[in-house]
């Protein structure tokens, strides 16, 4: 389909909730989730909300094998989610680094909530459930965030670990130096 430009921090789109999808048809649903993966793989994303490519649909996608802009990471099974839901199942919070395709350059220390079960319909109305922890947890409470008008700099407690990723890069993978 196409690859569309992705809105940035301060467009009102993203800062608006998103609206729950009740008509599943294939032509509404398609060129959209098309046009989202197209414009993730462009940016090398591993996640992306519908929000993102002016779509104010409770649309997400996620899932990667190996990611550049997340070296390490575990691998998470591609994912189409409409009308994501998520259940808290600890109270552990854990903060790590996160970028946003909204947020080009940018890194943050995030909290998020170590183990969720997510739920939602994939493109043909199908349900997934599954609890998750880690990394997956992060991403999706990330990509559901985005479905409140929610962007990860909102969420940060000390904005000294908010910058550039070039500047940030030996706090983010220490480990590389
Ligand atoms: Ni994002």
């Amino acid at each position: 389909m196409a690859i569309k430009p992705v809105l940035r921090m301060g467009s009102p789109v993203l800062a608006s909730p998103s609206k729950q999808v009740h008509d599943f048809s294939k032509s509404i649903l398609l060129p959209i989730i098309r046009d989202m993966l197209d414009t993730m793989k462009d940016e090398g994303g591993i996640g992306i909300a519908a929000p993102q490519i002016g779509c104010n649909m409770r649309l997400i996608m996620f899932g990667f094998d190996e990611s550049e802009r997340y070296p390490g990471e575990e691998a998470i099974p591609f994912t189409v989610l409409i009308n994501p839901e998520i259940e808290i199942l600890s109270q552990q919070i854990t903060e790590d680094w996160e970028g946003c395709l909204s947020v080009p350059g940018m890194r943050g220390l995030v909290p998020r909530y170590d183990e969720i079960r997510y739920r939602g319909q994939d493109e043909k109305g199908q349900w997934i459930e599954r609890s998750v922890s880690g990394f997956h947890a992060r991403v999706v409470q990330h990509e559901c965030d985005h479905l409140d008008g929610i962007l990860y700099p909102e969420r940060i407690k000390n904005l000294k670990k908010f910058g550039f990723e070039e500047e940030l890069k030996h706090l983010i993978w220490p480990e590389d130096l």
